[in-house]
C-alpha cells in the first residue's frame, strides 16, 4: 500500500460523506413488467455508494465487494427512488458503504424502503495503488452499531474472497457463539 499518513489521519464523522441520490424510474430502467430491474438498481447502488466512499477518502475508489442483495419488494415505472449512503467503517484501505433504497409514488404515496446492501470500495492513489483512508468516527447508537458489525462482516467478505482462512476469523467466530 502507497503511504499517504496525511489522508489517514484525519478521522471523519459519517455525515461528511453521507450521499443522497434520487432517481425517477424510467421505461428504458424497467422489464417486461414494468418494474424497475434489479440490473439498473445495483447500478444506481454502486454509483451512490462509490461517491459517499470517495467523498470520504478525496480520493478515486474502485468497487471491491458487494455483499447479498435482495429484493424485497418490486419498484414501479414512475416511482421515485432515494437511495442513502452511509460510511460504516474504514480499514486501512478499504471502506464499508451501507446504501438503503426507498420508494415511493411520484405524490409521495406507498413509501417504502425496498432494500438494503453493504459495499466495499478501495481507496486509490493516482497511480491507481491501495492507500489508507481516514478512520470513521461514529457519533449515534445507530452508526456505532453499524461500525461494531462492520469488522465481523468484512471478515466474512475476506473469507468468501479466499483472502484469509475461516479458522481466523476470530470476531465472527465469537460473534457467532454469542448468538
Ligand atoms: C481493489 C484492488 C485494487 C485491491 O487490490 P489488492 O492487490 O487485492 O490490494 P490489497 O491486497 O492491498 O487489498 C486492498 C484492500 O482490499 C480489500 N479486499 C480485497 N479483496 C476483498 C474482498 N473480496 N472483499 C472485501 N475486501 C477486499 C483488502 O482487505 C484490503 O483492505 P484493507 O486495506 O482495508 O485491509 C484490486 O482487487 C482491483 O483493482 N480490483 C478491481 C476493482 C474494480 O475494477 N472494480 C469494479 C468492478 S468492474
Amino acid at each position: 500500500m502507497e503511504n499517504n499518513n496525511t489522508n489517514a489521519a484525519k478521522a471523519k464523522k459519517v455525515k461528511e460523506s453521507r450521499t443522497t441520490m434520487t432517481e425517477m424510474v424510467m421505461p428504458n430502467d424497467t422489464n417486461p413488467l414494468g418494474n424497475l430491474m434489479g440490473g439498473n438498481l445495483m447500478r444506481w447502488m454502486d454509483i451512490v455508494a462509490s461517491i459517499c466512499a470517495a467523498k470520504h477518502s478525496e480520493s478515486y475508489v474502485v468497487t471491491v465487494s458487494v455483499d447479498h442483495v435482495s429484493f424485497k419488494r418490486p419498484i414501479h415505472v414512475g416511482d421515485v427512488v432515494t437511495l442513502n449512503a452511509n460510511i460504516t467503517r474504514a480499514f486501512n484501505s478499504s471502506m464499508e458503504i451501507y446504501v438503503e433504497v426507498f420508494a415511493s409514488d411520484i405524490k409521495g404515496g406507498n413509501p417504502r424502503k425496498c432494500n438494503h446492501a453493504y459495499l466495499t470500495f478501495v481507496a486509490l492513489s493516482d497511480d491507481h495503488k491501495p492507500i489508507p483512508v481516514p478512520e470513521v468516527i461514529p457519533l449515534t447508537t445507530e452508526q456505532e452499531k453499524l461500525y461494531e458489525g462492520a469488522a465481523r462482516r468484512r471478515e466474512l467478505r475476506l473469507i468468501l474472497g479466499q483472502r484469509i482462512p475461516a479458522k481466523d476469523a476470530e470476531l465472527l467466530k465469537e460473534y457467532l457463539l454469542s448468538q
